[in-house]
């Protein structure tokens, strides 16, 4: 017992994962105190705010329905750990620049360093819950440290990966598809795993709630990862064909998406998927699948990859082809730059691989975005005296050769073209990036 707490819940990484999952938790959880550590102290303090670090509908709503109640931000280490029985980890995982494994391989070096801070300042036995997303078999290397002193502390690790999407997370983290929650077979492991359990039965019907052994528990969260991304590949590939053959896309994937066993989500064709996860994860499984010697399993994953960056590289040509393959100073206009509708994040987003592409040919690029536009300038600065950002799309749009729809703003499917078209250069070209038109080019 913690005071007046039942527990005393910890999550170390106030980042996009971290943060919304310990609001839900605490909103549902009134009987925990839950802690948010990070080690960056601006975001800590952005979070005691209503100018919250991270863009997410709805998040700013729960978080100030329990923020000074019994959810906390901070950026005091030890003592939080030492007052915790539960703490879970959800530093960033990026895939590993140098080394052995480097562009491929997740570097660990945060979570290292996180379990030899929580080894050092324990004095309690305590549950390590894993949220990052990590390559199977972490835990075992987590548990070799932490119990590598002889304090006499038992720490017991468990895997209970994240599946929400931004743009969507408090939904996502409100009503879940599932919940999964991994841990050793052994008695203590599950015991320690039914306590995860119960923290999620406080919302999240039992059925949803999957338990598992722990490596299938960490695989599984690439495997999803990897399967999600797949799909949009694989109707990316296909919009290649369509191009060639007056196929449509849109008509193939409605047609293909009626059969119930491949059903009609995750088939938009587009300029590509971004985010921090889905590349990141499907390297880190072609790096696993490798190292075990599997190396026809980890081409056919990496295709997945390929098969992404193809699609943004077609784009910005086909942009260059339609505008008489000369775009030096041509004023192109790019309507979004966030990986993904209602979201401020960029990471991974095709919108930079397309401003550097078109910088490149010496264009000029106006960017537009209604939350990303900061992301988008520390992103680009300094790459090009020819480039703008402009929160309001018309002025993006005006005396524009081209609009390239880079994210699927709902606001951007309700603009009037009409007018936009009007105020532009012409022949007026829009390439529809994120298939949120119902034509690819207008002229
Ligand atoms: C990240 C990974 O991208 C994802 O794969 C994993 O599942 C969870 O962690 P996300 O929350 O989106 O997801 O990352 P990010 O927003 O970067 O948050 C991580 C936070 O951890 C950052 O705020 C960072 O400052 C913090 N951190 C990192 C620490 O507090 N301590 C460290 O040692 C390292
Ligand atoms: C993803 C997973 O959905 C989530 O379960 C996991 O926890 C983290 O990774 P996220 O990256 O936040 O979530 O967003 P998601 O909605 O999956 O979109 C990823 C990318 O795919 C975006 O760039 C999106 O625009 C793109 N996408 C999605 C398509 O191009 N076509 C589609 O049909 C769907």
């Amino acid at each position: 017992m913690n005071g007046a707490f039942e527990k005393h819940i910890l999550c170390i990484g106030a980042g996009y994962v971290g943060g919304p999952t310990m609001a839900m938790i605490a909103a549902k959880c009134p009987q925990y105190l839950v802690t948010i550590f990070d080690i960056n102290e601006q975001k800590i303090r952005a979070w005691q705010t209503d100018n919250l670090p991270i863009f997410e509908p709805g998040l700013l709503n729960i978080v100030k329905r329990v923020r000074g109640k019994n959810l906390f931000f901070s950026t005091e280490i030890k003592e939080n750990i030492r007052k915790a029985d539960i703490i879970f980890v959800s530093v960033n995982t990026p895939t590993k620049s140098f080394g052995e494994g480097a562009g491929k391989s997740a570097d660990l070096q945060y979570w290292e360093k996180t379990a030899r801070d929580i080894l050092k300042s324990s004095e309690s036995d305590k549950i390590i819950v894993e949220k990052s997303t990590l390559p199977v078999r972490t835990a075992s290397a987590m548990e070799r440290i932490l119990n590598s002193s002889d304090k006499k502390i038992k720490f017991e690790v468990v895997s209970n990966p994240e599946f929400l999407a931004e743009g969507t997370a408090i939904a996502d983290l409100e009503n879940p598809d599932r919940v999964l929650i991994g841990s050793q077979e052994t008695e203590s492991g599950r015991k320690a795993r039914n306590e995860i359990v119960e923290i999620y039965a406080n919302w999240v019907h039992r059925d949803k709630i999957i338990t598992s052994n722990i490596w299938s528990s960490e695989l599984s969260k690439l495997v999803a990862n990897a399967f999600l991304a797949q799909r949009i590949s694989s109707i990316n590939s296909i919009s290649a064909l369509c191009e060639k053959t007056e196929a449509d896309i849109n008509e193939v994937a409605n047609a293909v998406g009626k059969d119930s066993r491949i059903c009609n989500k995750f088939l938009n064709a587009s300029v590509g998927f971004g985010g921090s996860c889905f590349k990141k994860d499907i390297l880190n499984l072609v790096y696993i699948c490798e190292s075990y010697g599997l190396n026809e399993v980890a081409e056919y994953w990496e295709h997945v990859v390929k098969i992404n960056e193809y699609q943004q590289r077609r784009f910005v040509q086909n942009i260059n082809k339609a505008l008489f393959n000369t775009i030096a100073n041509k004023r192109i206009a790019l309507f979004g730059f966030a990986f993904k509708a209602n979201t401020g994040d960029i990471r991974e987003s095709p919108g930079i691989y397309i401003a550097k592409k078109l910088l490149e040919e010496q264009a000029h690029v106006v960017v537009t975005d209604p939350k990303a536009l900061g992301n988008a300038k520390q992103e680009l600065k300094g790459l090009s005296d020819k480039l703008e950002f402009e929160i309001e799309p018309y002025k993006a749009a005006k005396n524009a050769h081209a609009i390239a729809v880079v994210t699927e703003w709902d606001t951007y499917k309700t603009l009037d073209y009409g007018e936009i078209f009007q105020q532009m250069e012409k022949p007026a070209f829009i390439f529809d990036g994120r298939n949120i038109l119902n034509h690819q080019r207008l002229y």
